[in-house]
């Protein structure tokens, strides 16, 4: 027996458990890196704006681009308020005064129109009287709408004209012109 031998020293238990687990620690330290990192990675993926997108998004981002709106014909007509008719239709003559139309607002102007009385000047919007075209040239406007529109420069001209509650009240203020 030589001297080198006997000084190897012996391996210890303590020194065996140490190994063992140095030597299973340095893998499932490796392991345990991949797995937050591919976790991660996982994570970076949901928050990307794809995955995140509700439906509705999706659904606007693949819509054809043509749309189809199918209008009812039998819609409901909503009546448009005194002022609206006036900016959608009657403030194209009404306003700058064409074809001798009087001016919005002008009371001089309105007065001997104001004259007439209300239902005489619905009654001559909805027909027409000589340049004035009938509806002031919008068929699709209902008698309310006249009516409604009517008051509102009439109003503005000096008059205080309520207008009815129903097309079917308008009518009836008509039907007294004679
Ligand atoms: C294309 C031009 C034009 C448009 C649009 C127009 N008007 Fe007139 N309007 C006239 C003219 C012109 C007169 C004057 C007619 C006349 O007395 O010779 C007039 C007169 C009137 C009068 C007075 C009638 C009378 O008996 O004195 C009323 C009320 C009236 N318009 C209402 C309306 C309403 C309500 C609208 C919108 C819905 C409208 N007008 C849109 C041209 C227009």
């Amino acid at each position: 027996m030589s001297d080198g031998h006997t000084k190897m020293s012996k391996t210890t238990p303590m020194q065996f458990v140490m190994a063992l687990l140095g030597s299973l620690f340095a893998p499932l330290f490796a392991i345990i890196l991949i797995v937050i990192m591919v976790v991660k990675i996982q994570m970076g993926h949901a928050t990307g704006a794809p995955q995140n997108m509700d439906a509705k998004e999706v659904e606007a981002r693949i819509k054809p681009v043509g749309e189809l709106v199918a209008a009812d014909p039998n819609a409901v007509h909503v009546d448009m308020q005194g002022d609206q008719v006036f900016n959608a239709v009657c403030t194209a003559c009404h306003t700058p005064g064409a074809l001798g139309a009087p001016k919005f607002g002008n009371s001089s102007e309105w007065g001997p129109r104001i004259k007439q009385g209300y239902p005489t000047l619905i009654s001559h919007a909805l027909h027409g009287i000589r340049m004035m075209p009938a509806r002031g040239g919008n068929a699709d406007l209902s008698d309310l709408e006249v009516a409604r529109a009517v008051a509102y420069m009439a109003d503005h001209g000096g008059a205080n004209f309520t207008p009815p509650a129903t097309s079917a009240d308008v009518d009836k203020l008509v039907a007294s012109v004679k």
